[in-house]
């Protein structure tokens, strides 16, 4: 193994922005892998939250024999929660934002985040509709801002898509790359931000094709699901990934690819805004295209 190039910026101290269910298991992530994390979110009731969930997670996992006591202690104990943004980015080498998919509030974080940390830190978006070069035009170093995007459940998902716009430098890049594969994740570099970028973009042609095989009555969602599982492999079926996902978050990817591409065929599938608008959201709501009062 090669060591690591003293003239690249070293990443110990993480900030990531935003205690939803992806920035809590990301900040996770990191400490597990042993930086220093901050979760900073506006709002103390979501970090309560998600500091719970967090200790539950380790508390499952110890409890079924996946890592020590001490293991999870320390990783917990690496992780620290703040309201306060300016303060929580003053130390920090790596920041990952995960807050709202609106581009005018991530617009405003950034600008925040380029005064408050110090020069050397790269910014990075979670998101996985707007690619980093809106963010980086708000910044004062566009070249080292690029979407690290991660997958849902991160703690799980070993995926992680690092996709570089226009000015994003080849050393922010490399030190990306190798910050993702120390945290024991695999990296997939995107070179040109394109919408939907590679996972997504695949999984929304399956998803589309589930629902109108569906929606013609061609076939049930249960087995819809089920071949995708027992023919092709996939851990879950197309509409038990909506659930988990969103119906909200898959409707809010569609539009915004949509608003990038002009191309009708891209806007969220008829029967999808449809249960996003009667409230039916999967797993989060208790009710999508399954039933999950029972389980929760
Ligand atoms: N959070 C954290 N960990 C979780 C979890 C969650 N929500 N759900 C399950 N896990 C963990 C479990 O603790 C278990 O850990 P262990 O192996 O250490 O015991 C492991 O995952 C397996 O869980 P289960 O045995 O309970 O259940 P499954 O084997 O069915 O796995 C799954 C659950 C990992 C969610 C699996 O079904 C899966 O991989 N599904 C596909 C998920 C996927 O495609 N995600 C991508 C979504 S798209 C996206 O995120 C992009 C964004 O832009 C929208």
């Amino acid at each position: 193994m090669s060591s690591p190039d003293p003239s690249r910026p070293q990443i110990q101290r993480i900030l990531v922005v935003g205690a939803g269910a992806m920035g809590s298991q990301i900040a996770m992530v990191f400490a597990l892998a042993g930086h220093d994390v901050t979760l900073q979110d506006v709002i103390e009731s979501g970090l309560t939250r998600a500091g719970a969930q967090l200790a539950d997670r380790m508390g499952a996992a110890v409890a079924k024999g996946r890592m020590s006591q001490a293991c999870a202690e320390e990783a917990l104990g690496r992780l620290s929660f703040s309201t306060d943004l300016d303060q929580a980015a003053s130390t920090a080498d790596f920041v990952i934002e995960a807050a709202t998919e609106k581009l005018e509030i991530k617009q405003q974080i950034f600008a925040a985040l380029d005064r408050a940390v110090p020069a050397h830190a790269i910014l990075a978006t979670n998101s996985s509709t707007y690619g980093s070069s809106k963010v980086a035009s708000v910044t004062s170093r566009p070249e080292r801002v690029c979407n690290v995007h991660f997958f849902n459940p991160a703690l799980v998902m070993k995926c992680v898509e690092v996709v570089r716009h226009p000015q994003t430098s080849q050393e922010t890049i490399d030190v990306v790359m190798e910050l993702v594969r120390t945290i024991g994740k695999q990296p997939v570099l995107l070179n040109q931000e394109v919408p939907g970028f590679v996972a997504n973009r695949l999984m929304g042609v399956l998803r589309d094709e589930a629902l109108n095989l569906y929606s013609s009555g061609v076939a049930s969602i249960e087995d819809i699901d089920a071949a995708a599982k027992t023919a092709l492999g996939h851990p879950m079926g197309p509409f038990e990934l909506m659930d988990l996902v969103g119906l909200d978050v898959n409707c809010m990817i569609a539009q915004a690819t949509y608003e990038e591409t002009g191309d009708p065929a891209d806007l969220p599938h008829p029967i999808m805004q449809k249960m996003y608008e009667s409230g039916r959201l999967g797993r989060k709501s208790g009710m999508g295209w399954y039933n999950y009062e029972t389980t929760r």
